[in-house]
């Protein structure tokens, strides 16, 4: 095993991952999706149920029925996508309020992706805000699957923008709230 990912190495990876929305022609190849897919893969969740999957879109049929589920221009500049899907009834719920963790799960296995995307040199971008009905249908889901998280997935055509953040002291309190 690798014992030199330092922070400085990590800081560098997390800071240099943002949400591309303009993706150059280059193809992106399967063995880097599966890459990637790897480190989703080897993603915590809650009760380790990994009530997720991952649906790869690099066919031009089926880019065309994600271009029809979010309503951005810049999306047609993708030609591979990562669907992650979710199953709220495999996910753990907490036993008091039924709290659901399939969005939690969902999200750091995205993270992993986008990450690790980020360290083959790919651009991501989160999309959460696309019409769910429209991928249900073009993709097949089945019952009891819910698409999430839309990761257009390519290299970029555009640099990287600045980034804009609250300081740490807005978002850290050491004690009490
Ligand atoms: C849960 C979630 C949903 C998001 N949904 C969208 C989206 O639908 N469309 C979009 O363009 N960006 C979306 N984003 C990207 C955010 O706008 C972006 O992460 C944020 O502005 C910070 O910019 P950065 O990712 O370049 O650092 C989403 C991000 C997250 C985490």
């Amino acid at each position: 095993m690798n014992q030199n990912i330092d922070y400085p190495d990590f800081f560098e990876l997390v800071n240099r991952r943002y949400s591309c929305r303009n993706f150059s022609d280059a193809p992106v190849s399967r063995d880097v999706i599966n890459a990637v897919l790897e480190t989703a893969r080897v993603a915590p969740s809650a009760c380790n149920r990994q009530p997720y999957k991952f649906l790869v879109i690099d066919s031009p049929e089926l880019c065309k029925v994600v271009y029809g589920c979010y309503n951005r221009s810049w999306i047609c500049t993708a030609s591979t996508f990562i669907i992650a899907v979710g199953n709220h009834n495999e996910a753990w719920h907490r036993d008091y309020d039924d709290k659901d963790a399939t969005d939690i799960d969902v999200a750091i296995a995205v993270e992993h992706i986008c990450l690790a995307a980020t360290s083959l040199k790919l651009a991501t971008c989160w999309v959460c805000n696309f019409q769910k009905s429209i991928l249900i249908k073009g993709l097949d889901i089945p019952e009891g699957w819910e698409p999430i998280v839309v990761i257009p997935i390519g290299y970029p055509a555009d640099s990287e923008p600045e980034k804009t953040r609250k300081q740490i002291e807005d978002i850290v309190k050491w004690g009490k709230f």
